[in-house]
């Protein structure tokens, strides 16, 4: 079985850290998300994985995979514009050939194995089987109806009056018969052609497709909140004490805490779960739970909790930050004397809240 990464696509929700960075790769506890999906394809032995890249981002994407830690054989086919789930198949066609695959999309994350999926569609050999997860506000996601069995009796994409809570999650697997199905589809209301619509067209031609409900998180990082959220659940679930940095006599590391190889801790308080990357340092400070900062920040005099910090960027005096997400060398500085007055220089669809 092959495996699928769909790292394509624009991110417009997450802007502007994506105007200069592809989704796939906006980190969760210093790490790319794409490299926890891989985390999960290597885990299930698949060796061989299409990644499906768009022309402006795709150089990024190769380099984030070049070290190849997995050991998976990597095939990088690019997309060259953003016109749907099941486009990105057509365009894998010849690299997927004739065999089942695992079709994953390269921002999802979720806090469980998929053995047992991959294990189901091995011994059963559905036509499809998909990942569905309760959720609150269907209408933004693929929504299926199912029975009391688990096999799926309709699809339907972002609709207006869903047919019940079950949300596609973007983990599917698929025999070589979705092929011919994404072949008799259109585009969407939103133009796009609909991996959704491409399962549904199984259904109709008496195809059977099998689901599996996921009992652990899903978060789908398209947007500040969902990558804030999941970068608390993975700092809670997977960093431990590790202090590899250099932290002096004056400071407190209070819990789960991971400083990196080269990182400084001077005169601050530490309290996790917080993950300090390589180089940073941190003068003077507060860092609170569910924090991340990256590799070679600064920070200095401020109070930072429940935030994500990309490399490189610059916090210094600033009496409490929370909740936030900073770019890549940004500078963000407080404390001038006498002054209420604010100097920004913010970036296209930036957002601040003072
Ligand atoms: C896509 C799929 C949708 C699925 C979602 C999961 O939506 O079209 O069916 O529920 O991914 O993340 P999009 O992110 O393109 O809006």
């Amino acid at each position: 079985m092959k495996g699928l990464v769909l790292a394509g696509g624009r991110g417009t929700r997450l802007r502007p850290l994506t105007y200069t960075m592809a989704k796939q790769l906006v980190p969760v506890a210093n790490r790319p998300i794409i490299h926890y999906v891989m985390d999960q394809i290597a885990a299930v032995g698949i060796r061989e994985v299409g990644v499906v890249i768009a022309p402006e981002t795709g150089d990024q994407i190769q380099a984030a995979l070049a070290e190849n830690p997995w050991g998976l054989s990597f095939t990088f086919i690019v997309q060259d514009e953003p016109k749907g789930l099941a486009h990105a198949v057509m365009v894998a066609r010849d690299y997927l050939g004739d065999e089942p695959f695992l079709m994953y999309l390269g921002d999802n994350l979720i806090g469980q194995s998929i053995e047992s999926l991959v294990e189901e569609f091995r011994n059963s050999r559905p036509e499809a089987l998909i990942l569905l997860k309760p959720v609150e506000d269907p209408r933004m996601f693929g929504v299926a109806a199912v029975d009391g069995k688990g096999n799926v009796l309709r699809l339907v994409e972002k609709p207006k009056d869903p047919p019940s809570n079950l949300a596609l999650v973007g983990i599917y697997l698929f025999s070589p018969a979705i092929h011919e199905a994404i072949g008799r589809i259109k585009p969407s209301f939103r133009g796009e052609l609909e991996i959704t619509d491409a399962i549904q067209e199984l259904l109709d031609a008496g195809k059977r497709v099998r689901s599996h409900v996921l009992e652990g998180w899903w978060l789908d990082t398209g947007k500040k909140d969902d990558l804030l959220e999941a970068n608390r659940v993975v700092l809670d679930e997977l960093i431990n004490r590790e202090l590899s940095g250099e932290v002096d006599g004056e400071s407190r590391i209070v819990g789960r805490v991971k400083v990196e190889v080269g990182a400084r801790i001077e005169r601050s308080t530490v309290r996790g779960p917080v993950v300090i990357g390589a180089g940073s340092v941190v003068r003077d400070a507060f860092i609170g739970p569910y924090t991340s900062v990256g590799r070679n920040c600064h920070i200095e005099g401020t109070a930072l909790e429940h935030s994500v910090v990309l490399d490189g960027a610059r916090l210094v005096n600033i009496e409490r930050l929370e909740d936030s997400i900073i770019g890549r060398n940004a500078v963000v500085a407080g404390g001038k004397q006498n002054s209420k007055a604010l100097r920004l220089m913010i970036g296209d669809d930036a957002e601040v809240n003072i």
